[in-house]
């Protein structure tokens, strides 16, 4: 049996985990079960990144100790994924003893080689990327990933001769299908290869939550060379059983977004190489979920609950949306609207009804069961030519790992089987005794081409998928028999089931998330000044707020918030949006007229929709807010210090 072996990133368990995990992880299981369909023998892992400073500041924030931290938060992760139907094999945690070995085992193979040297380490580190940079490659003294402040660090350290792969790694980007999409290629070319790559820092003396180097006390193991390993280490490389190992290395497919693609295509195989083993066979780095514009980031608050979305509209409405809306290799807006629209036109209407009325027109009409003798007539062939194309068209996407391209094919098939109704018009054709064996005909055509979604889609949503097979009375799922037609047995029966799709209130339920995100966003916010260390700053550092007197000039509500209001401000230099969370405490108009202090650069953001340009002072205590104002004449845009 051909093997298959998939991988997903290791998440950081630094907070729950959000719908862009989810995407991910609903992706490779997708790829996984269709794999599984076409009778390979797969090997889908997944599990979490548990070590770093990242993790270690996290806890010390809450006051528990780090494994303690994440053992709490890996369980939400496992039960998100058995909510979601993820089909893993395998979960690795990089605390498990197995891994912990392997990675001790390869930094010393590295090192005994002469690929892991000792040095000096001086430069910069973001702690949120868990990334080393240097001054040149800053953008504005800033992570060029994130955005965020780097941290100056110098310490003694172990260097993984990165440079010395630099040739091969060119050649592998270059010249082979190894990173994909091909757009990605020259990024990792023009930023990182062709300038020319510096040894890798490859461990850490500041902090202790990480993999001791074994031969060197008060050394950990540079997280991301700890986090790679885990895709061999849960094999069990460099164990007593190297059997699974063996049997699925190379992985055929590291699925991931973007801003890790460096790491799976520079540092990985470059380790690959210095340990003589054989290197994945593909790196794909899709897109980013967005929400507002920016990044949905554990670390930036905006998160969106995959528990309570599919708890509300169900897993498989999710998994739908999220594969469906994420175009390949490119970003996708997320949005409750978008996603309660894809529920009521994709799966509500054309196939929730596409189901609900072939298996009421065949109970109606037959009884449930389609008989013998039957009349093929106009547009049965069409029909059928349809889905033969659409099963080839998914599989050559499937094959391809564009699943938002294969839902798309799926669909038409969708659509021209709720056309075939139209034409047909089996409720006509009922009426008229003579045409009794074309109903039948229809009615097995329609049944036929449910069989084939149903197969089609099972590796997306297969839930859906066992409930429309149970409506057919199948119990045999082949993939290759979405191919084919006539493979409903004669006599078969179709029974009604529940519906499938409840159509969702868009504007009910946009109003019940909306509350549900504000109340999120709130218990968050009182958490964060409750736990927040806020470090010593000096003088500078102060300096770089802009804060000015501004004058509200207008200010009024905003639709589904009872929290927000949109206020015109004048701030000297013109006037400008301020979108401010005071409505619990003003209305609008007592708003007007009021001299405020203003946050003025403030980076710009979006709320609910409308680009906010500052942030007004306010003071607050046990959730009462009141408003920083002036007191007499100065005039707006006066500097407050
Ligand atoms: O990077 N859109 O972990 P992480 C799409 N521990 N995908 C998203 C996403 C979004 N908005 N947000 C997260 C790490 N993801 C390391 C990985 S692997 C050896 C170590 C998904 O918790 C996407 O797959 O930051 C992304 O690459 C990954 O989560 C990052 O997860
Ligand atoms: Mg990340």
């Amino acid at each position: 049996m051909e093997k298959f072996y998939i991988t997903t990133p290791i998440y950081y368990p630094s907070d729950n985990l959000h719908i862009g995990h989810t995407y991910t992880t609903v992706a490779a299981d997708t790829i996984a079960r269709y794999k599984r369909m076409r009778g390979y023998d797969v090997m889908f892992l997944t599990g979490t990144d548990e070590h770093g400073q990242k993790i270690q500041r996290k806890a010390e924030e809450a006051g528990v100790s780090p494994k303690a931290y994440v053992d709490k938060i890996v369980d939400g992760v496992k039960s998100l994924w058995q909510l979601m139907h993820i089909s893993n094999d395998r979960f690795i945690r990089t605390t498990d003893a197995q891994h912990v070995a392997a990675v001790q085992k390869i930094f010393k193979k590295l090192y005994e080689k002469g690929d892991i040297y000792k040095d000096e380490y001086e430069g910069l580190y973001c702690t949120p990327c868990e990334s080393f940079w240097t001054e040149h490659q800053l953008v504005d003294g800033k992570c060029p990933d994130c955005g965020r402040p780097v941290e100056k660090t110098k310490e003694e350290s172990y260097f993984f001769r990165l440079s010395k792969y630099q040739d091969r790694l060119i050649d592998l980007i270059e010249n082979t299908d190894f990173l994909e999409p091909a757009s990605r290629r020259n990024e990792m070319l023009n930023n990182f290869l062709r300038p020319g790559l510096a040894d890798l820092c490859v461990s850490r003396t500041s902090f202790s939550w990480g993999i001791p180097v074994d031969f060197d006390e008060g050394h950990v193991v540079y997280v991301w060379l700890d986090a790679l390993s885990n895709y061999i280490s849960a094999l069990g490389a460099f164990s007593d059983d190297e059997s699974d190992f063996q049997k699925y290395w190379p992985a055929d497919l590291h699925l991931m977004a973007k801003e890790i693609v460096r790491f799976h295509t520079l540092i990985w195989p470059a380790i690959l190489m210095a340990l003589d083993l054989p290197l994945p066979k593909k790196v794909l780095g899709h897109g980013w979920m967005l929400l507002e514009g920016g990044k949905i980031s554990k670390s930036k608050g905006n998160v969106v609950d995959p528990v309570i979305l599919a708890g509300k509209y169900g897993v498989d409405a999710l998994r739908y949306y999220a594969l469906r809306e994420m175009p390949y290799g490119a970003d996708s807006e997320f949005s409750n609207e978008a996603l309660i629209s894809r529920i009521n036109a994709d799966l509500a209407n054309d196939l929730g009804n596409l189901v609900s009325r072939t298996a009421a027109m065949l109970e109606k009409y037959f009884g449930g069961t389609v008989p013998s003798a039957r009349e093929s007539g106009e547009f049965d062939d069409a029909l059928i030519a349809c889905a033969a194309q659409v099963a080839a068209r998914t599989e050559a996407q499937l094959e391809a790992y564009n699943l938002s391209a294969a839902l798309t094919e799926i669909w038409t098939l969708v659509g021209r089987t709720n056309k075939y109704i139209d034409e047909t018009m089996p409720w006509a054709l009922a009426k008229d005794e003579t045409k009794k064996a074309r109903l039948g005909a229809v009615l097995y055509n329609l049944a036929e081409s449910v069989r084939v979604i149903a197969t089609l889609i099972s590796p997306f949503m297969p839930e859906t998928a066992d409930k429309i097979f149970a409506q057919l009375g199948m119990t045999v799922r082949n993939w290759a028999d979405a191919a084919k037609w006539n493979v409903l047995p004669e006599g078969f029966t179709m029974t009604k089931g529940d519906v499938l799709f409840p159509r969702i209130d868009m504007e009910k339920e946009l109003a019940d998330l909306a509350a549900i995100s504000e109340k999120k966003a709130a218990k968050k916010a009182v958490k964060s000044t409750a736990t927040e260390q806020k470090a010593e700053i000096g003088i500078e550092d102060f300096a770089k707020c802009d804060l000015v007197v501004a004058h509200v000039l207008e200010a009024e509500t905003i639709q589904g918030s009872d929290k927000l209001l949109k206020l015109t401000v004048d701030a000297g230099d013109g006037t400008r949006t301020v979108v401010s969370g005071i409505r619990a405490a003003y209305s609008a108009e007592e708003m007007v007229g009021k001299k405020v202090v203003l946050l003025k650069n403030l980076r710009p953001a979006k709320l609910r929709g409308i680009m906010s340009e500052g942030m007004l002072l306010c003071a607050a205590h046990d959730g009462k807010l009141s408003l920083v104002t002036i007191e007499g004449d100065l005039p707006a845009g006066s500097e407050v210090r």
